[in-house]
């Protein structure tokens, strides 16, 4: 027997309302904030997330879906969403429309991870883009739109985690001022920690390892580094922030994974902590645009994971609007009514009321306990009398009332609450 491949799941259909909803709340704060939707394709030329994401990230040196096709072409299913808009915005030459370009999008990602709780390698996000602006109060904007985002769902609780990582004038001393920190103390952090102090400083922050926690956390930190626009921007950024009262923890270990942030750094994390739990992340980007070949432009974003949504929706039981059952379900004996029940259903349908007919051949009773089954209350009963008449037995379940209606006057019944 098949099963799904590891770390991929199938969204069976007593979810879908959690995924419809979260979609629809996505959907309305993307409006609410003027942020129109691009679908980008599930697969990119490889290079691409290399090239934006970074050779040095775990996303792309570990976790990256990488494969030829027929043509020769080195493909790479998605790890993320932001290379793809950022090539999809130069492609398209949305650089000549008013700014910033508002983009949002929601679909699969894969990466190569160990599969646990939280962690898949085909996940579903939802993020959202804004190219060409530099201007801090975006950059609230934008963190003001995630929380929002989680307010609408009815996960209010959670917590805004803030830094800022520099740009490229000021980060290399900073990162200068990291390993000369960290080089008397290699032997005291993990044997990932004496690679990360070689290949990519910044990420000695986030290690997760026990041991290292205390020289993280005593390490130097960014936000004392930043060059005078980046402490600016950093400054104005939280005076934004506070004067659309949105509390925010500043966090000097928070880096995150991929090689093209500058400035901006944040993270949502549900309430109930645990770095594993960021229900979101992003942050600025203002190299990636013109690292892609494009002219240098400002960009800033946010993704959000929707299964770790999904799962906070069904822990904290929020309420989502269930799918609603088909409105009438149709039963019938004998061949002569079976070829009735199905024009019925089709006449019914095309009229815009959702049905079923019965298919099998079942006894009644199967019938009616089927439609009991599917929820539907009403069951129109067809036999060979009703053919003749051009009737049916319209029988209301929950009440247990039946009445014998002209095949005509259905849908007018069906339309009124009965
Ligand atoms: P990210 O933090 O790598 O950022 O992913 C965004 C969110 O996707 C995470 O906060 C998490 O909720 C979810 N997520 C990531 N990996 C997995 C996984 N393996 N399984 C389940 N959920 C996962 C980005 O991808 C950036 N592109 C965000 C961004 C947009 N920055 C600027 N603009």
């Amino acid at each position: 027997m098949y099963r799904a491949p590891r770390g991929t799941s199938d969204i069976l259909p007593q979810d879908q309302p959690f995924w419809r909803y979260v979609e629809a709340r996505a959907a309305d704060t993307c409006r609410l904030y003027g942020y129109r939707r691009l679908d980008p394709p599930v697969f990119e030329d490889a290079g691409l997330f290399r090239r934006g994401v970074g050779e040095g990230t775990d996303i792309v040196e570990k976790e990256m879906y990488v494969f030829l096709d027929r043509g020769g072409n080195s493909l790479a299913l998605r790890p993320e969403g932001t290379a793809s808009v950022c090539r999809a915005y130069l492609e398209h030459g949305m650089h000549h429309q008013p700014r910033p370009v508002k983009l949002y999008y929601i679909g699969p990602a894969f990466r190569y991870e160990r599969p646990q709780a939280g962690r898949y390698r085909q996940h579903h996000q939802f993020g959202v883009e804004a190219l060409g602006d530099a201007d801090p109060a975006l950059d609230a904007e934008v963190i003001d739109m995630a929380r929002q985002f989680f307010v609408s769902l009815g996960l209010g609780d959670t917590s805004i985690i803030l830094n800022s990582i520099g740009c490229r004038q000021c980060r290399p001393a900073y990162l200068e001022a990291l390993r000369a920190y960290y080089a008397p103390r290699a032997r005291e952090v993990c044997a990932d920690c004496q690679v990360r102090l070689r290949k990519n400083p910044l990420r000695l922050l986030d290690c997760k390892t026990p041991g290292c926690q205390p020289v993280a956390e005593a390490a130097p930190k960014s936000a004392d580094h930043l060059c005078p626009d980046c402490a600016a921007h950093f400054t104005a950024l939280k005076q934004y922030l506070e004067g659309l009262q949105i509390p925010y923890e500043e966090d000097h270990r928070l880096v995150r994974g991929l090689d093209y942030y500058t400035r901006t750094v944040f993270e949502v994390q549900s309430g109930e902590a645990g770095r594993q739990s960021a229900l979101g992340g992003g942050g600025r980007y203002d190299d990636l645009i013109a690292e892609l070949g494009g002219p240098p432009t400002p960009g800033i974003g946010f993704a959000t994971g929707l299964e770790r949504i999904v799962a906070g929706l069904k822990k904290q039981a929020v309420p989502v609007p269930a799918e609603p059952a088909p409105q009438l379900f149709i039963a019938h004996i004998g061949a002569e009514a079976a070829v009735a029940a199905l024009k019925l259903g089709a006449t019914l349908r095309r009229a815009g009321t959702a049905v079923i007919v019965a298919t099998g051949g079942r006894s009644l009773k199967a019938q009616l306990r089927q439609a009991n089954n599917l929820g539907i209350d009403h069951v129109a009963i067809i036999g060979e009398d009703e053919v003749r008449a051009g009737t049916v037995t319209l029988r209301r379940m929950a009440a247990s009332e039946q009445e014998t209606v002209p095949v005509g006057r259905l849908l007018e019944l069906l339309r009124a609450p009965l």
